[in-house]
């Protein structure tokens, strides 16, 4: 069954559709990811999902329940966590606080026994977070700050992950190991949703691909699929003389 299923998500600002019936579903175990240019819709997805956004028209169902008019904190108790294309740690916290602060807010309903203090360390140990846990966010490079808003969306222990541009800013060698910490994520059952302009990332861990395109679906399916895909190529990824050129 499918973690996540979205259908006919259509979002309007004013005169402009952010998304026109966009469908979606994420499975658990597996990394889907959601691509296209910038502008294409992708954070309001991500918005729509976690209910920081009510869309115009249809449906988000989580584990089978349809929770569209749920508000934001339902859904993280339910499992529903993310991070910001902007990060967004609190630079004057610890990196422990950071975390601390988000383990606090999912408060522990029965599944979740284990402190806020013991999943923040688990969290930090999954990520592979070496410096000292007492370090300010603000003096943290941008690999190491993504590092944390991932643990600090792993501290509430998600089914559904939604990562908006999380490998942006990493350098080569970060990236190879962050890739490395998604499918380890997958394994141990949670579903992820990519939003990433890393096309060798998407395409590497990806196992099915939503592609936007001005709020529209041109395209989903396998890696292979997708960049072989007309449309994919013309209004996002190119072909491969012009990534060359
Ligand atoms: N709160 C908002 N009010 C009005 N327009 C918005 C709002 N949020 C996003 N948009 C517009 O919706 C479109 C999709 O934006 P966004 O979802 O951020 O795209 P992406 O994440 O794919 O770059 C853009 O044209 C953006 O300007
Ligand atoms: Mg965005």
């Amino acid at each position: 069954m499918s973690l996540l299923d979205v259908s006919g998500v259509t979002v309007r600002f004013g005169g402009h559709m952010a998304l026109h019936d966009v469908a979606l579903s994420v499975v658990p175990g597996r990394i889907v990811g959601l691509i296209g240019p910038n502008g294409a819709g992708k954070t309001t997805m991500f918005n729509v999902i976690t209910g920081l956004q009510e869309p115009t028209t249809g449906k988000v169902a989580f584990n089978g329940i349809d929770i569209t008019g749920f508000k934001p904190h339902d859904r993280a108790q339910r499992g529903i966590a993310r991070t910001f294309q902007r990060l967004e740690l609190f630079g004057s916290l610890t990196v422990e606080e950071n975390l601390l602060v988000a383990g606090e807010v999912r408060r522990t309903f029965g599944e979740h026994s284990a402190s806020a203090a013991d999943r923040t360390t688990e969290a930090m140990a999954t990520v592979g977070i070496e410096h000292p846990a007492d370090i300010r966010a603000d003096n943290l490079s941008t690999g190491q700050a993504r590092l944390v808003e991932l643990a600090r969306a792993l501290v509430t222990r998600p089914k559904l992950l939604l990562l908006d541009e999380p490998a942006s800013g990493l350098d080569a060698d970060e990236t190879t190991t962050f890739a490395a910490l998604l499918q380890r994520l997958v394994r141990s059952g949670i579903g992820i949703l990519l939003v990433e302009h890393d096309v060798p990332l998407v395409m590497s861990v990806c196992t099915h691909i939503h592609v936007l395109d001005f709020g529209e679906l041109i395209a989903r399916g396998t890696p292979d699929e997708v960049q072989r895909d007309p449309r994919v190529i013309e209004a996002y990824l190119g072909t491969p003389a012009e990534a060359a050129s």
